[in-house]
């Protein structure tokens, strides 16, 4: 598809990174150049320090937005995938890419996020043990205009991610795969 970015919101534990890495798998079995930008891997290198106020988030979002579109500008499919909370700031990496950008929202619900509780975080916040935790003790801003919405209730992740690239199919920035039948048919065809 050239250069763009996929940018995944959606609460913590709502399943951003792994519908990413499967986005990112199906992506580069297709050819393209992909780099995943995830929240936790980041916090341990490009951001590491920042803590969980808005101002340390919104810092956090901006090097993501940078990054991406530095990786978007060189023909990369940047994914980046963070809670990102703050509408303000997400659009404003949004204005700030000419590449192709793609908001995806990974609506998980809140009691769904909480009942999973992958990291056990969830637990800890409701006995409020982590202050400013994103959707309990700390503000949640959906997207309001975004181009995709992923329930990931009653739906694997992998058919999650199939929706990102069906999606990207349909936008015309990747080619449909076509069956190898298909192909031979379309051969004989030109051929003959
Ligand atoms: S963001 O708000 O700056 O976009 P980011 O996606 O990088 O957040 O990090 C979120 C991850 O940090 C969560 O999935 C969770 O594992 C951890 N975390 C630790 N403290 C908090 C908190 N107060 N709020 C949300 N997530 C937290």
């Amino acid at each position: 598809m050239g250069g763009g970015v996929l940018w995944f919101t959606g609460l913590s534990g709502a399943g951003k990174s792994t519908i990413a890495r499967r986005v990112e798998a199906q992506l580069r079995e297709r050819g393209e150049r992909v780099e995943v930008l995830d929240g936790d891997e980041v916090r341990e290198n490009l951001s590491k320090g920042l803590g969980f106020s808005r101002a340390d988030r919104d810092t956090n979002v901006r090097r993501i937005g940078w990054v991406a579109k530095v990786l978007a500008s060189h023909d990369v499919v940047a994914i980046t995938a963070t809670i990102s909370p703050f509408r303000a700031v997400r659009d404003e990496v949004r204005a700030s890419i000419p590449e192709r950008f793609v908001e995806i929202y990974v609506g998980t619900p809140l009691a769904e996020c909480a009942r999973r509780d992958v990291k056990g975080l969830y637990a800890k916040a409701l006995r409020g043990e982590i202050p400013q935790f994103t959707g309990v003790s700390d503000p949640y801003e959906a997207p309001e205009a975004p181009e995709l919405v992923i329930e990931t209730v009653g739906e694997t992740p992998t058919e999650s991610a199939a929706r990102v690239v069906a999606y990207l199919e349909e936008r015309g920035w990747i080619q449909p795969t076509v069956d190898r039948a298909g192909c031979e048919e379309g051969a004989a065809y030109a051929g003959g």
